[in-house]
């Protein structure tokens, strides 16, 4: 897929990591993988800091799962960074997340190229400070001609709002008579959400225990299989990662068949 090749064997180290590599099913990886990225605060607060602290360690957990998914040979993965119910935090927090964005931006361009990454973005930019716009939109088009991992990142995303964008959307073009009521089906709405031309999620990863899914990818994860990790998210490591993917590969999707 990618003309950037990884060495598997150099990737993985630990004792554990080389043990689960032995029952990998390197044909049934997930194309997709979209992680709820959780548990920043609290593991800020288990070591007396502040908040910020947890998101930047988090923010450098990424690039981990990042070189986690180009060895596994996925080809989409989707991070969930910031919802938009996030805004309702402390503004302290939120301008410090708002900034962080912009300095992890800046700072990995380089290797995102290297490992010919492409950055797409789904959620509402607009509503973005200018900076932390700007230095998305510079990502995506530095990166868009790359052939190597789709990484999606939701910023300002909810998929609630998504979705009623996506039916504005199809109603004014109902409206000037593109298309007809009758006409509408799954792919319609599909084609008008943020995610649109992006295959639905094989596998969702939620880290810090929490069995939810906070207002993401509410119709593209219909039949996605869900992983929850107890680890928090500063500490998800490419083992971890990897103990996740063996995870789905014991499960039997069935889509509704038999
Ligand atoms: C996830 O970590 C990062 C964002 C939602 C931006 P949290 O900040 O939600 O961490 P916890 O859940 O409070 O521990
Ligand atoms: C989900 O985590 C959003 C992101 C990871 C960006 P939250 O921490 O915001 O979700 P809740 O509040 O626990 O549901
Ligand atoms: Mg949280």
């Amino acid at each position: 897929m990618s003309p950037y090749k990884p060495d598997i064997n150099s990737f993985y180290t630990s004792q554990r990591a080389q043990t689960l590599l032995h029952s990998v099913d390197w044909d049934n990886v997930p194309r997709h993988v979209a992680i709820i990225m959780d548990g920043n605060g609290r593991w800020a607060k288990g070591r007396g800091k502040p908040r910020l602290f947890g998101h930047k360690a988090g923010a450098a957990m990424v690039r981990e799962a990042i070189a986690s998914a180009i060895e596994l040979g996925i080809e989409y993965l989707t991070i969930y960074s910031f919802s938009t119910e996030n805004w309702t935090r402390p503004e302290d927090e939120v301008k410090g997340i708002m900034s962080l964005f912009v300095e992890v931006l800046e700072r990995e361009l380089k290797s995102l190229q290297d490992k010919e990454v492409r950055v797409k973005v789904i959620g509402d930019m607009d509503a973005l400070p200018k900076k932390t716009r700007d230095a998305f939109k510079n990502c995506i088009s530095k990166t868009a001609h790359n052939k190597g991992l789709t990484l999606v990142v939701a910023v300002n995303y909810g998929a609630r709002s998504d979705i009623v964008s996506a039916v504005q959307s199809i109603a004014r073009e109902a409206v000037a008579g593109k298309i007809k009521a009758a006409d509408i089906t799954a792919h319609t709405i599909a084609d008008h959400l943020s995610s649109a031309g992006i295959p639905d999620p094989d596998l969702v990863i939620r880290t810090s225990g929490e069995m939810r899914i906070s207002n993401f990818l509410l119709f593209e994860i219909a039949y996605s299989e869900l992983v929850v990790s107890e680890v928090l998210w500063p500490d998800f490591d490419r083992d971890e990662f990897l103990a996740c993917i063996l995870l789905y590969q014991q499960r039997a999707r069935r889509f509704g068949g038999v």
